[in-house]
């Protein structure tokens, strides 16, 4: 059975739903090769704060144990990265974008750092992951999830990959609850972050899709909701730096 003809968003615009991953995959070509430095730019270095905390949740193993993780939605390979670092000799990690521009930064982003040994890139939609049942120890997925037309659908995929006792983490922007940083967040949002996008990226357009993406994301409670309708067990929202970002969680039990 197929959606199409189900409406979802695009930023703030209504669009059918096989639509809008055709417009998430156009602004990913087009920002690919800016794509680490706009991230650095955009949250003045805080994503990589906001991945370390990830990488702890993640904890791999620092000995030669076997250690499969899932990085969905990894892009330029950076959590992929941080984490076969942090762990042992056992430590493997499978990217898995749907962007052939991203996953080629990516691929030469590893061989840069002799990591390409660890770390495999794999072309794949979140929605239809192409890796058999219980596949995995742990599933990351960081601002990926709110660009997924089908949301259950991709929780439905984490479950299916993970082994029982994995564990399913994920990095999304959030809603800013602290009275003052809501404003000046979203002064930044709608004026810095476009500007920024059409300065540097040569894509205002873009950065603007980002934001409204952004605005548009289930808050954590209600996303908490979806991650344990898909089978997860003692599901978590963590807010990080007021809000701007939440690290959900969850486990196959
Ligand atoms: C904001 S980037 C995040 C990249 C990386 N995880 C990071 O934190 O730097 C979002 C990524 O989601 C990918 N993406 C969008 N829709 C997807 C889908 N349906 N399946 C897999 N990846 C998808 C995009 O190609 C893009 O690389």
């Amino acid at each position: 059975m197929t959606d199409s003809g189900r409406d979802t968003h695009f930023g703030y615009k209504t669009v059918d739903l096989d639509a809008k991953q055709g417009m998430v995959d156009d602004v990913f070509r087009s920002v690919a090769s800016r794509y680490d430095l706009m991230n650095d730019l955009m949250s003045g270095g805080l994503h990589r704060a906001w991945k370390d905390a990830l990488v702890t949740a993640v904890n791999p193993p620092r000995s030669e144990q076997p250690f499969r993780l899932i990085d969905v939605a990894g892009g330029t390979g950076d959590v992929a990265f941080r984490v076969v670092e942090a762990g042992g000799g056992g430590t493997q990690v499978t990217v898995c974008d749907i962007n052939p521009d991203m996953l080629a930064v990516g691929r030469e982003r590893a061989a840069e750092r002799g990591l390409d040994a660890a770390v495999a890139f794999v072309d794949g939609n979140a929605e239809t992951l192409p890796f058999p049942d219980k596949s995995f120890d742990a599933y990351t997925i960081a601002f990926g999830i709110r660009n997924v037309p089908r949301i259950e659908a991709a929780l439905a995929e984490a479950f299916r990959v993970l082994k029982t006792g994995g564990r399913f983490l994920c990095l999304e922007f959030s809603t800013v609850d602290v009275p003052g940083l809501d404003a000046l967040y979203d002064l930044y949002s709608f004026n810095v972050i476009p500007a920024l996008g059409r300065s540097v990226a040569g894509d205002a357009e873009a950065y603007r899709y980002l934001v409204e993406s952004i605005r548009r994301f289930p808050k954590p409670a209600a996303f908490a909701q979806m991650i344990a309708a898909a089978g997860f067990r003692r599901v978590n929202a963590k807010p990080l730096t007021g809000g701007i970002v939440a690290m959900h969680s969850g486990w196959r039990l």
